[in-house]
């Protein structure tokens, strides 16, 4: 590495929070534990470093590297912003849908069209608010017309949803519809074959259930979906004893 790319590094992993150095081994082997963890500064002259979670900052860092982005063709089809995600980075729970529609692409937030007020009430019947989850999409940009997202792009833009998922650390993730659940789990199984199960998910339990989209259309489907919120309350509940 020479002189530019150290100075480089340096600054990077200043904005993730490092504010000191160290060559102890020992150090080494602690931080290589988690992903997400940031050192913590210490006064100068103290010869260890401990790692601090801080999800908030973490998450900046995940934002601004996305930047403008135009790593996939849905930069030039029209997309208004890029939807990256809203809500608690300290959140035990996770939603994970399919990509943004036209309310979400002119807002910047997933979930806010009508697909979005049902998944708010969603989530209040289980005695939360939108504040304490998170909410994040497989892709952040609109698909043209709200088609269906390609392999490319989702190829393209799933790396940083596990960034998200590995920097919160959420005890459940509920995958919304067909497509998160079948990206998530590298399936090709129904939802409806899916659903009903608890996987295991980069350290969190992952719920698969329908899209509130498909609820819309479907609303008989409901009472399915409160099976699984249940099945997410007693997750929850169970992870805090
Ligand atoms: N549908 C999704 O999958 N995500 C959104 O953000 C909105 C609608």
């Amino acid at each position: 590495m020479n002189r530019d790319q150290l100075i480089e590094h340096l600054r990077f992993a200043k904005e993730l929070g490092v504010t000191g150095v160290s060559r102890d081994p020992a150090w080494r082997a602690q931080r290589d534990k988690g992903v997400g963890s940031r050192l913590q500064i210490l006064p100068a002259g103290t010869q260890h470093l401990q790692t601090t979670p801080d999800p908030a900052s973490a998450l900046r860092v995940i934002r601004t590297d996305l930047g403008d982005c135009t790593r996939c063709k849905l930069h030039e089809q029209g997309r208004k912003q890029i939807v990256f995600g809203v809500g608690n980075p300290d959140a035990d729970l996770m939603f994970v849908g399919e990509a943004p529609g036209g309310d979400e692409d002119i807002q910047g937030i997933p979930f806010v069209g009508r697909a979005g007020q049902l998944l708010t009430k969603i989530i209040e019947a289980i005695n939360l608010k939108r504040e304490d989850v998170y909410i994040a999409n497989v892709i952040k940009c609109r698909p043209p017309g709200n088609r269906n997202p390609e392999q490319d792009e989702v190829a393209t833009c799933e790396p940083f949803l596990f960034q998200q998922i590995d920097i919160i650390k959420p005890k459940v993730i509920v995958a919304l519809g067909k497509f998160a659940a079948q990206t998530l789990l590298r399936t090709l199984d129904p939802i409806s074959r899916l659903r009903g199960r608890v996987y295991d998910y980069r350290g969190a339990k992952l719920i698969p259930t329908f899209h509130p989209a498909y609820l819309l259309r479907n609303p008989s489907s409901k009472r399915e979906v409160w099976e699984d919120m249940k099945l997410v309350r007693r997750l929850l509940q169970q992870s805090e004893i």
